[in-house]
């Protein structure tokens, strides 16, 4: 019996080595170990045994079975190994990988993010407001009065149900100070609509940030000092910035706020960036009288106000030349600011 065991397993080594594919060695295995299997075969010859032998021939059949298992998996895991190789043959696996394209965030998302930043040291927490408006919002509550060019239907978009799209961010502090006793210290960064012509400066869409600061003392000092520290923030250091007496109908004194800049190839010169003031007391009643209650009686609170244009603010930091790059989505361009 030793020596027929001892065959079975030559037998099945070579067997085992000559086989070519995962379905023949599969036939080898169940040909040696399967339950009709040479090797399974054999084993029931041990019952005929004497007592002696028993032992001696239960490890003999023990080791082969285990050999045999052993060169089945060493021969499977080759058999792998090849039909792996023969899967990416032709490919290069050495070359380098194709360079990934992440994305990056846009030009108008990286200033609008830098400013309410900025603009959260001073203590501003953001508010929001809808794009759809009511005359009130937009315009009665500010001041606005009906004639008002602002108004007119050739600058704004209005509905059939004399709603309209916010011409500007202002509309937020009006609701701001509808929901919020004072003080409030607000940014509210948003979309504003008018009727412009298309060109290298205007768009019928573009974005805004608008800010408001009520509280019981609130001077045209603090005014100043705040927007001078956000264009030195935005801009360096060393930014220059004026302020130029101006009109609104919602503030009183009203500023435009020029800022001394030199943008990619040129002299340094005064631009524009922003509108500002403090709060004129007939907004405060109008709030009054929508509120109901006393919380912003002008002879109690002050404030200033901010509103500017984040697309030029963008034009700027980045030297963009024309405001429709912004829209077009041009990876191209898009790309530049990673
Ligand atoms: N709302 C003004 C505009 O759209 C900007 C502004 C805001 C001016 C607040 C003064 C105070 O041009």
């Amino acid at each position: 019996m030793k020596e027929e065991i001892a065959n079975i397993q030559t037998e099945a080594l070579s067997a085992i080595a000559a086989a070519a594919g995962e379905q023949e060695l599969e036939e080898v295995r169940i040909a040696f170990l399967g339950k009709k299997g040479r090797l399974t075969v054999a084993s029931a010859g041990m019952k005929d045994l004497s007592k002696d032998d028993k032992p001696v021939i239960g490890q003999l059949l023990n080791t082969t079975r285990y050999a045999i298992t052993e060169a089945l998996d060493t021969k499977g895991g080759i058999l792998q190994d090849d039909a792996d190789a023969a899967s990416v043959e032709g490919i290069d696996l050495s070359l380098p990988a194709l360079p990934l394209h992440p994305g990056n965030l846009h030009p108008l998302t990286l200033v609008k993010d830098r400013a309410i930043t900025i603009l959260r040291q001073l203590g501003f927490s953001l508010a929001e407001g809808p794009e759809i408006e009511t005359e009130f919002h937009c315009f009665d509550a500010l001041n606005t009065p009906a004639e008002h060019p602002a108004r007119n239907e050739k600058d704004t978009f209005y509905f059939d149900s004399g709603k309209l799209l916010r011409t500007h961010t202002s509309t937020v502090q009006v609701r701001t100070m509808e929901n919020q006793a004072p003080p409030v210290r607000v940014i509210a960064p948003g979309s504003c609509y008018r009727r412009d012509e298309v060109d290298k400066t205007h768009l019928p869409a573009f974005n805004q940030l608008e800010g408001l600061y009520v509280d019981s003392d609130v001077q045209v000092g603090d005014l100043k000092g705040a927007l001078e520290f956000f264009y030195r923030a935005m801009f360096g250091e060393e930014t220059k910035v004026r302020f130029r007496p101006h009109f609104f109908p919602f503030t009183e004194p009203s500023f435009e706020i020029d800022a001394l800049l030199k943008l990619k190839g040129e002299e340094p010169k005064w631009i524009e960036v922003a509108g500002c003031g403090m709060v004129d007391p007939a907004v405060f009643d109008e709030i009054c009288k929508a509120r109901g209650d006393d919380f912003y009686d002008p002879d109690k609170v002050t404030g200033y106000a901010f509103g500017m244009g984040l697309d030029r603010l963008a034009m700027i930091q980045w030297g963009i030349k024309d405001i429709r790059l912004l829209i077009e989505n041009d990876a191209r361009f898009l790309s530049q600011f990673a």
